[in-house]
């Protein structure tokens, strides 16, 4: 695997890697991957010929009083893990080759950004955005594949890639869970072994909601019930459980499909997100 550092080599490396009209994947992560992220890489390599995993923890994406400092960073040990997923080239650029001294252009996607995780992190989404569009200007992919857990980020890359006319597929791949149901993040290191041992009760609250509003239940009542289930089984807060149309993420008062179920809670220092289809 080929571990790159600068625009041009990269650029040069895709080009071979599409001679003779071969597709190639694109896999933006932060690093610390887990399985989750693995099975990105797996669903790339069954839809493309060669696989590109990009690594950049992105700072415009974090607030002031985020974990960007604290962000697990473990370069050796995640190149060893792609090498081994058989993935062609590893891009892994420094912030000053993705932001280099005087970048002031970002991108915000306005209509999607701004409830749910959006409100509760000013300004990340734009920073998502614009370095997505970065990566995928700098990869010049054939398709890039996005992880389902962060369903308002998937739905805002999507928007974004249609409004300026990006010309790559954008795939996205089912959540990964641990046995209990808990999502894969790479933001459950962050739990004690308690916090963990309680964080089970996120999924579980979010499953019986999902089956009451399917079965018919109140919507406003089975989110509030949601919510308090939440805090009853170890949580410190919640910032969301809402019922969103799973294309405009609009937020819905009554069921109809499609739809999802966002959510997003805190243990200690810990934000974890989480969603489900309704019905
Ligand atoms: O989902 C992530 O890991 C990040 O938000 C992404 C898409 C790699 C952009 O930095």
């Amino acid at each position: 695997m080929q571990i790159i550092r600068d625009i041009t080599t990269l650029r040069r490396a895709v080009s071979a890697l599409q001679q003779g009209g071969k597709s190639v994947a694109l896999v933006p992560t932060m690093g610390a991957l887990h399985d989750g992220h693995l099975s990105l890489v797996r669903m790339a390599k069954r839809v493309a010929d060669h696989v590109v995993v990009s690594i950049f923890v992105n700072p415009t994406q974090f607030g002031p009083n985020e974990d960007f400092e604290a962000y697990p960073r473990d370069e050796a040990r995640d190149a060893a893990l792609l090498a081994d997923e058989g993935v062609a080239l590893l891009w892994s650029p420094d912030v000053t080759t993705m932001y280099p001294a005087g970048h002031s252009t970002h991108i915000e996607v306005a209509e999607l950004g701004s409830d749910y995780c959006g409100a509760a992190r000013p300004g990340h989404f734009d920073g998502v955005a614009t370095v997505v569009a970065k990566l995928f200007n700098q990869v010049r992919a054939d398709v890039a594949i996005f992880g389902e857990k962060d369903w308002q980020q998937l739905a805002i890359i999507r928007r974004m890639a249609r409004d300026l006319d990006f010309k790559l597929d954008i795939l996205g791949a089912p959540i990964a869970r641990d046995a209990d149901g808990l999502a894969l993040s790479s933001r459950n290191a962050y739990l004690s072994e308690k916090q963990r041992a309680s964080a089970t009760a996120f999924p579980d609250a979010l499953k019986d909601a999902v089956a009451a509003i399917a079965g018919g239940a109140d919507v406003a009542q089975t989110l509030t019930a949601a919510e308090r289930a939440i805090v009853a089984g170890g949580f410190d807060s919640v910032d969301y459980v809402a019922l969103a149309d799973a294309d405009s993420l609009e937020r819905l008062a009554e069921f109809h499909t499609p739809a999802r179920l966002l959510a997003a809670a805190r243990i200690g220092r810990t934000r974890l997100i989480d969603n489900y289809p309704v019905g």
